[in-house]
């Protein structure tokens, strides 16, 4: 379905609805665990940029200029000074409002997106009014977008890909839920308009990486230590709702020597515990809100398939068991879907909003 061109950037399957003529339309997510670009290849297929939201600053050791290094090889090779400038999901002061602005350039610069192209960011659901204006700031001062700058709800975006290949989900009610790194969010929409928003930072994917830490240090009676971007490493790789398989990892002893475990429920107790976080603030929280003030909304939806959108709904089998945890707490059946690749889908609607505008324009 996908090629690896190489650990970055990947060709997703179907249209970039890019004619040639006209700006080029680009889609945008700058998230606080990953940042990803989905942007047209010169056949009309659609190329995405998918790197962790990093950024480290070095000198130069011939000219003494200051130069950066984002993504996977700043965290690894610069572990000591590597800034994840979203860590929390915005940028919370002007510090990392400059941050992100530097790091996005960055990104933007190493992979020839034309600046004269149509933008449209997909945009997450805070209530934290300073952060988004950083934010704003951010998109606004970035080099590409000039012919058009937009931004959607992360979880509408995220919720397009789900639906089919254009923009039908714009033409629909129903509910989305995204499960991100640092916030749940859970919001009905009506032909685009998002009602009755709900986010929490209760529940979350960062959350699971530290219970798995301390589940792998309980697991192997105290021997093991990892730190978080391992427990996430472990999460990404192993957690599996339908067919989880034990794994083994080898950890190098600070005396010399090595040790190998077996990780047999650390990865799944933690991921089964987020689920029914999920599930209970999906099912009493957000679902009780929506029927109080939009009964006829709730009643129309349920009907419909929730979708579920980020990088938590990745985990092989997450749909079918959320439509089964659901399903218990409401006493009716549910139906939920995911985009193919929940992790790129927020990127790849607003890579399709983009298209649209760009042609109307
Ligand atoms: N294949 C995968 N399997 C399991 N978890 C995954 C996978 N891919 C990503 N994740 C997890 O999904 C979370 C990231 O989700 P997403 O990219 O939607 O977040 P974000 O937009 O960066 O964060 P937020 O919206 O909270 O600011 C992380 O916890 C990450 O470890
Ligand atoms: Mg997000």
């Amino acid at each position: 379905m996908s090629t690896d061109v190489d650990a970055e950037t990947e060709e997703v399957s179907g249209s970039s609805g890019s004619d040639g003529d006209g700006a080029v339309p680009v889609g945008v997510k700058l998230g606080s665990t990953r940042t990803v670009i989905a942007y047209p290849t010169e056949d009309g297929g659609l190329q995405t940029i998918r790197t962790l939201t990093c950024l480290a600053s070095y000198e130069d050791a011939l000219t003494g200029e200051e130069k950066y290094l984002y993504g996977e090889e700043a965290a690894r090779e610069y572990p000591d000074r590597v800034q994840f400038m979203l860590r929390s999901g915005l940028p919370e002061d002007e510090d990392r409002a400059e941050l992100t602005e530097q790091f996005f350039s960055t990104v933007i610069e190493s992979h020839d997106i034309p600046e004269d192209s149509a933008v449209v960011y997909a945009i997450p659901t805070i209530d934290n009014p300073a952060g988004l204006e950083n934010l704003q700031n951010v998109i606004e001062n970035s080099p590409i977008g000039t012919a058009l700058m937009e931004s959607y709800p992360e979880s509408l975006c995220g919720s397009i890909p789900a639906f089919g290949d254009d923009l039908e989900a714009i033409e629909q009610i129903f509910i989305a839920v995204n499960m991100g790194s640092t916030n749940l969010e859970a919001s009905a929409y009506r032909r685009g308009e998002q009602i009755s928003p709900f986010t929490t930072g209760a529940v979350t994917g960062n959350e699971v990486d530290r219970v798995i830490a301390n589940y792998v240090e309980e697991e192997t009676q105290g021997r093991v230590n990892i730190d978080i971007t391992t427990a996430r490493e472990y999460k990404e790789e192993h957690a599996d709702f339908e067919e989880f398989e034990p794994f083994t990892d080898i950890i190098q002893q600070p005396g010399g020597g090595s040790h190998e475990f077996t990780i047999e429920r650390s990865v799944m107790d933690a991921c089964n515990e987020y689920l029914d976080d999920v599930v209970e603030e999906f099912a009493n929280t957000f679902l009780s809100q929506l029927a109080n003030d939009h009964m006829k909304v709730y009643q129309l939806a349920l009907d419909r398939p929730v979708v579920l959108t980020g990088g938590m709904a990745c985990i092989p089998g997450v749909v079918e068991e959320f439509e089964e945890r659901v399903g218990e707490a409401l006493g009716r059946d549910i139906e939920a879907v995911a985009a193919d690749r929940p992790d790129l889908s927020a990127t790849i609607g607003a890579q399709r909003i983009a298209a649209r505008l760009a042609q109307n324009d």
